[in-house]
């Protein structure tokens, strides 16, 4: 992921302007790091098939990564989620204002897809490219999560429901993620096969975010937890116990399907699955 990070700091979203703080602000959160998860597994997907195109792919893992940051600077607002830490840093509506928080967010997620739009590859496969990060990111995807997420604070939905809400906020991008490293290397038939293993990786990003919410303090999360008192969360729905389980199902699921993988991916991918597939058993 080194050369990931020296692409993101050479691409950075840069301005020009009278705006005393706009250029730190985009800036902030990129910069504060995170875990790279969805850059990690579109890149993985990519080397193991493709190595060369490993240099155009950090366009669509950038691209990915900057549209998750601006998920997340949203995410935090007073209006949402209400959190003063993000990524270990306070969040941009606390170090500046509100009104810049929202426009930081706006200017990475449309600056997501000009980076996509200057991938170096065939217009079909930009063109697919934007797409799914468009269907998986947006109306029917990660907003519609987030949508959903914030109506219903204060009214439990079923689990069934909760399923739904946590695959369109968190899995379809994660989904997405190994999907466009499919399409990069040109792999039609893997790239539905590792939609279908996103989203239910996906599911379970989230249940273990759920969880780390109640086990983790918010100096060990770098973000504010026991913060989903009103979500529907799976620990709140669920109690902690019950959504351990859950998420011990899940993870054990993914394993059995990961092994089934080809060689080559499974020698990408397997050490970083491994770690996040097991991350809710380190509390
Ligand atoms: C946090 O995502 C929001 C969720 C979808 C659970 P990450 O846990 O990937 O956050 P960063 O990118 O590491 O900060
Ligand atoms: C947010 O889920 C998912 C996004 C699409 C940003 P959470 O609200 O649980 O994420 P955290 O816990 O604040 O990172
Ligand atoms: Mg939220
Ligand atoms: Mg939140
Ligand atoms: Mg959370």
């Amino acid at each position: 992921m080194h050369n990931f990070e020296n692409f993101l700091l050479n691409h950075l979203p840069t301005s020009k302007s009278i705006h005393p703080t706009y250029e730190e602000a985009v800036q902030k959160m990129l910069l504060a790091g995170g875990k790279r998860f969805r850059p990690a597994l579109l890149l993985g997907v990519v080397n193991a098939y493709n190595p060369l195109l490993i240099g155009g792919a950090y366009h669509a893992a950038y691209a990915i990564e900057l549209l998750h940051t601006y998920s997340l600077i949203h995410d935090d607002l007073p209006i949402m989620d209400n959190s003063p830490l993000r990524r270990g840093e306070p969040t941009l509506h606390v170090l500046f204002d509100e009104v810049t928080a929202i426009l930081a967010g706006d200017a990475l997620n449309t600056y997501s897809f000009e980076i996509l739009s200057d991938a170096p590859f065939s217009d079909s496969t930009r063109v697919a490219l934007i797409r799914e990060l468009a269907v998986n990111g947006g109306l029917n995807g990660m907003v519609l999560g987030q949508a959903i997420d914030c109506y219903f604070e204060n009214r439990p939905l079923s689990i069934e429901d909760v399923r739904v809400l946590h695959t369109n906020k968190t899995a379809k991008l994660i989904a997405a993620s190994l999907k466009m490293g499919a399409i990069i290397v040109g792999q039609e038939e893997l790239a539905d096969a590792l939609y279908d293993f996103g989203i239910k990786l996906g599911l379970l990003f989230q249940i273990q975010d759920d969880i780390l919410d109640v086990t983790q303090s918010s100096h060990e999360a770098g973000k504010l937890t026991n913060n989903d008192e009103s979500k529907n969360s799976f620990v709140t729905l669920l109690g902690l116990d019950e959504a351990l389980q859950e998420a011990d199902e899940l993870a054990q699921i993914l394993a059995k399907e990961m092994s089934g993988f080809d060689e080559k991916l499974k020698n990408e991918l397997s050490s970083l699955l491994t770690h996040y597939i097991n991350r809710h058993k380190q509390t």
